[in-house]
C-alpha cells in the first residue's frame, strides 16, 4: 500500500468514500491495523486505561505516549499515525503545546496530533499547524451540541484537519459533518460522519468479560476469550508434562548422551 497522507485522506473524504480510523498502542496492534488496511491509526491517551491499567486517561504524560507512539510507528509502516497530546502537555500556553506536539512528532514519529477541548484552543492549534504538524480536534457531548458545533467551527478555522466527534446523536454529528469542510471521525457519534474511529482493545474483545464498555464499542472479536483458553490449555499441559511433547524439543545423538552420562 502507498504511504496515507493528509491528501489521500482528503480525497476520500471529496469522493464521499468513509475514512477508517483504529486505535493502536504498540507494535503487534498498529501492525494488526496496517495490515487490515486501517488509513488513520490513532494512539489515543485511551490506552492508559486500556494498556496500562489506569484509572482514567488524564493520568497519562506524554513520555508515555512517546514511548508507545514509538512502537506504533514500527507497526504501522504506511497508515497515517496520529497522537494524543495528553492532559497536561499543552494546556499552559501555545508555545508548550508546540513543544510537545514536537515531541511527539520527531520521537514518536506520529504523522499529527490529536488535542480534546474546544474553541479556547484556536490559539493553540494555530500554533501547531503554523510549524508544520497536522492536527487532529476531538470534542465531546458534555457540552450542548450548539457549542461543539461553535468549537469545531473555530478548530477549523484554525487549521485542524479532522475532527473527532465522541458521542452525540447521529442527527448533531451529521449536521456538524455536513457544516464543516474537514472529515469528521464519529465515535458513538453514527454513520453521518466522513468516517469512525473506535478502540481496538474493546472492538477485538480483548478485556475481561464484565469490564466496563461503552455502547458504541461494537465488539468484532473475542481476542480475550481465545488468549485465556490457550493460556490456560497450556498451564494443564505443563501440569500434567503433555507438553512439552517431542516435535517441541531438540535432538541429541547418542554418543553425545553417553560422554554426558559419563
Ligand atoms: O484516546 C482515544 O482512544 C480516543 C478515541 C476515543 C477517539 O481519543
Ligand atoms: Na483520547
Amino acid at each position: 500500500r502507498k504511504k496515507v497522507t493528509l491528501q489521500t485522506i482528503r480525497n476520500l473524504y471529496r469522493k464521499g468514500e468513509p475514512i477508517t480510523m483504529l486505535t493502536a498502542h504498540d507494535f503487534p496492534s498498529a501492525h494488526a491495523a496496517e495490515i487490515a488496511g486501517i488509513e488513520i491509526v490513532l494512539v489515543g491517551d485511551s490506552l492508559g486505561m486500556v494498556a496500562m491499567g489506569l484509572e482514567d486517561t488524564t493520568e497519562m504524560v506524554l513520555d508515555e505516549m512517546i514511548l508507545h507512539c514509538r512502537s506504533v510507528s514500527r507497526g504501522a509502516k504506511s497508515a497515517f499515525i496520529v497522537g494524543d497530546l495528553p492532559m497536561g502537555s499543552f494546556e499552559i500556553s501555545p508555545e508548550q503545546a508546540v513543544g510537545s506536539a514536537l515531541r511527539l512528532m520527531k520521537e514518536g514519529r506520529v504523522h499529527g496530533v490529536k488535542i480534546e477541548g474546544g474553541e479556547e484552543l484556536g490559539p493553540t492549534i494555530k500554533r501547531i499547524t503554523q510549524v508544520g504538524i497536522p492536527v487532529v480536534g476531538h470534542g465531546k457531548t458534555v457540552k450542548s451540541a450548539t457549542k461543539i458545533l461553535r468549537d469545531a467551527l473555530v478548530m477549523q478555522e484554525a487549521g485542524v484537519s479532522m475532527f473527532v466527534l465522541e458521542a452525540l446523536p447521529p442527527e448533531v454529528a451529521t449536521l456538524i459533518t455536513k457544516k464543516l469542510s474537514v472529515p469528521t471521525i464519529g465515535i458513538g457519534a453514527g454513520n453521518g460522519c466522513s468516517g469512525q474511529v473506535l478502540v481496538q482493545i474493546d472492538m477485538t474483545g480483548n478485556f475481561q468479560p464484565g469490564r466496563f464498555v461503552p455502547k458504541f464499542a461494537k465488539q468484532y472479536a473475542d481476542v480475550w476469550g481465545e488468549a485465556t483458553r490457550g493460556i490456560t490449555q497450556y498451564r494443564e499441559e505443563v501440569k500434567s508434562r503433555a507438553f512439552p511433547s517431542p516435535e517441541y524439543t531438540y535432538p541429541v545423538s547418542q554418543e553425545e548422551l553417553a560422554k554426558i552420562e559419563k
